[in-house]
């Protein structure tokens, strides 16, 4: 049991106010925060700081806002919120959306047409002019850039949203801070005490040592880990782009810091935090840096003092690392649970581009396979696209078990995505390749990567039905998988690669801002017209949409299994819950596919004659005792008790 799950028993207590209640969840939790607190900072020296923990708690929880504290008894008491079927996401740029907070306010008509009550708000805080990582340089935790609007915006915003049933993420960039921020700010003027909230060293010799078995973010455009700073005269470590400073979190009183402005967030009335680049938390020379258990031990005592003051949010790992240290982050062990409630589901994203590429699923079967099970209050996002690259982190062993040479394979998979290959329908882009070890990584939108840009350029008609069956294939998998499906805007619409990003200087060197287009209302507008591939895919993803909401068996209750069909183009598994049951089967291969049907009548699909398939509406037919599929074709069979 986790300690969200005792949090829920207490807060069946009667008789108990509120007040009384975040006592007990203090009292429920202080063993382990005392236990990771000073696994982190040696009871010797930090005694002090866990006091002014202490002292910090009460005084965060007194602050926040009488309606939010109401809402996290509520949550307790209704369990899971974030595993239900009913919840449907979509990430976005405010700016791209529909101009700033106002504006974005005024489109939740346009979510709930989709159906749409979760919302990824990419950063609205101030950050520097100029380059500045999407926002991901933050100048202050708390403040929202004017360019968005003001805080009573955020709030009428959060309000509105409340109001509506929407669920808001926003991002908390706890790994680092923008050289503009006041802490790096003061640092620059020579403040020792602000020098050690981030990694700074008077020569090379400590960052050399660091150097040795650092990896590198951005090869191309950000070389190396740490940066000189001419008016400090010091290196500073800069793991992402030499404007983001790495927070030493060895130090206690950073802790303290960014937790206070974690609580803050959440009081304006952010419901799930993403902890954006958190396998990078903790450093230490000759490691790469990355998912070190240190790290694991400060997410959880972030995630144990956030849930006895604001019992009600929760945390998004924004871990895109091997799929087996990605689970990790929902916490191993005594942890177990005790970290962050809902990660990325970045393996299967990646897995998924490989089986479009490859038209096979052996390696998604073997890597699901070899992912060890999340516990059972924790969830995925799942998503096809984001505003970042895709990485190619498939595990080598595993692709070597397939015979072929990991190597050559991610040689393959960039050439068939960024327009190498001429046969390919993909038009993606090389993002960040590191000739020194030929790695590399993929952008472009969800819909030029499956050739729906090719197809309107070559006007292939054919190639655009095969495009839009694949946009829908890979969205409906991610709507079935088990966990909260995250649509990024414009994918609801196929909305193509953008190239504006080539004339901004502060945008020209990072062609991810080829998948961060502008909102198209225009087409939004001509929805009705059904003849568009563009109202199709969102009629398609639409009516996705209504029948997951309808179906208690897509929440996610750890009920997934796979099966192997014995044909390498499938991919098929199975939702259970209770006596009911949802079967999916996907075809990755633009040939019909067929497959012995027996094992699908044995599991009760046909015991009411044929079944009813929820995607296309159709019932389902045998010929000869195998289930044909159509190339990209994705069904869903329901077994009702
Ligand atoms: C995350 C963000 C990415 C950003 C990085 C550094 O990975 O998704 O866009 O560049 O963190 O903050």
């Amino acid at each position: 049991m986790n300690q969200a799950s005792l949090h829920r028993l207490l807060s069946q207590k009667k008789g108990k106010n509120n007040k009384e209640l975040f006592e007990l969840r203090l009292a429920t939790n202080l063993t382990l925060i005392q236990k990771l607190f000073f696994s982190l900072y040696p009871e010797e020296q930090h005694q002090k700081y866990f006091q002014k923990l202490l002292n910090l708690l009460p005084k965060l929880f007194e602050d926040r806002p009488e309606e939010l504290k109401q809402q996290d008894l509520d949550r307790l008491k209704s369990g899971n919120w974030y595993q239900s079927e009913k919840i449907v996401g979509m990430q976005l740029y405010v700016e791209h959306f529909n101009k700033n907070l106002n504006g974005l306010q005024e489109k939740i008509p346009y979510f709930k047409k989709l159906g749409i009550n979760f919302l990824h708000l990419m950063p609205i805080t101030t950050r520097p002019k100029g380059e500045n990582d999407g926002g991901y340089a933050v100048n202050n935790y708390l403040k929202v850039d004017k360019k968005y609007g003001s805080k009573e915006d955020l709030l009428s915003l959060t309000s509105a949203f409340r109001k509506n049933g929407i669920y808001l993420m926003l991002d908390f960039v706890v790994n680092h801070t923008s050289n503009e921020f006041s802490w790096a700010k003061k640092a620059m003027k020579g403040d020792k005490k602000y020098q050690g909230y981030y990694y700074t060293f008077e020569d090379f010799t400590i960052p050399e040592a660091f150097e040795k078995t650092l990896p590198e973010v951005f090869p191309e455009t950000s070389p190396g880990n740490f940066t000189y700073v001419p008016e400090m005269k010091r290196w500073v470590m800069t793991v992402f782009n030499s404007y983001q400073w790495d927070l030493n979190y060895t130090n206690p009183e950073v802790f303290l810091e960014m937790f206070t402005n974690l609580v803050k967030l959440t009081d304006m009335g952010v419901d799930v935090v993403r902890f954006d680049a958190l396998a990078f938390l903790w450093k230490k020379i000759g490691t790469v840096s990355q998912n070190l258990p240190e790290a694991h031990n400060l997410i959880s005592l972030f995630r144990m003092c956030l849930q006895v003051v604001a019992p009600g949010t929760i945390l998004l790992a924004e871990a895109i690392v091997a799929p087996t240290d990605i689970v990790k982050y929902f916490g191993e062990e005594e942890k177990r649970g005790n970290e962050c409630e809902v990660a990325y589901n970045a393996s299967l994203m990646a897995l998924l581009w490989n089986s479009i590429a490859t038209k096979k699923t052996q390696l998604l079967y073997k890597s699901l396979m070899h992912v060890p099970p999340k516990p059972k209050d924790c969830t995925w996002i799942n998503y096809i696209r984001c505003h970042d690259d895709i990485g190619l982190g498939y595990e080598n062993h595993l692709i070597q078990e397939l015979g072929w040479n990991p190597e050559m394979h991610r040689k393959f998979l960039l050439d068939y995505y960024c327009q190498r290959l001429d046969w390919s329908p993909a038009m993606g882009m090389l993002f960040m390749y590191n000739p020194k070890t030929g790695d590399g990584r993929i952008t472009g939108s969800a819909a030029s990567l499956l050739g729906l840009e090719k197809a309107i350029i070559t006007k292939n008609k054919a190639l655009m039905k095969q495009s839009m069956a694949k946009i829908i294939m890979l969205h409906g998998i991610t709507l079935a998988f088990g966990g909260i499906p995250l649509i990024y805007a414009g994918d609801e619409i196929g909305t193509l690669n953008d190239y504006s990003f080539k004339n901004d200087t502060s945008k020209k060197d990072d062609n991810r801002w080829v998948n961060r287009p502008m909102q198209d209302w225009d087409t939004i507008s001509k929805l009705d017209d059904e003849t568009l591939p563009q109202s199709k895919i969102f009629h398609a993803l639409q009516k996705l949409i209504k029948t997951r909401k309808k179906h208690a068996v897509f929440a996610d209750t750890n009920n997934l299994e796979l099966y192997h069909t014995g044909n390498d183009h499938i991919l098929s598994f199975e939702r259970t819950r209770g006596g009911d049951g949802l079967l999916v089967i996907c075809n990755f291969d633009e040939n019909p596919q067929v497959i012995d049907s027996n094992w699908i009548k044995k599991l009760g699909y046909f015991s009411k004659g044929e079944p009813l398939d929820l995607v296309s509406g159709k019932k389902i037919g045998l010929n000869s005792g195998l289930l044909e599929l159509m190339p990209y074709q994705m069904v869903w069979l329901l077994r009702k008790t």
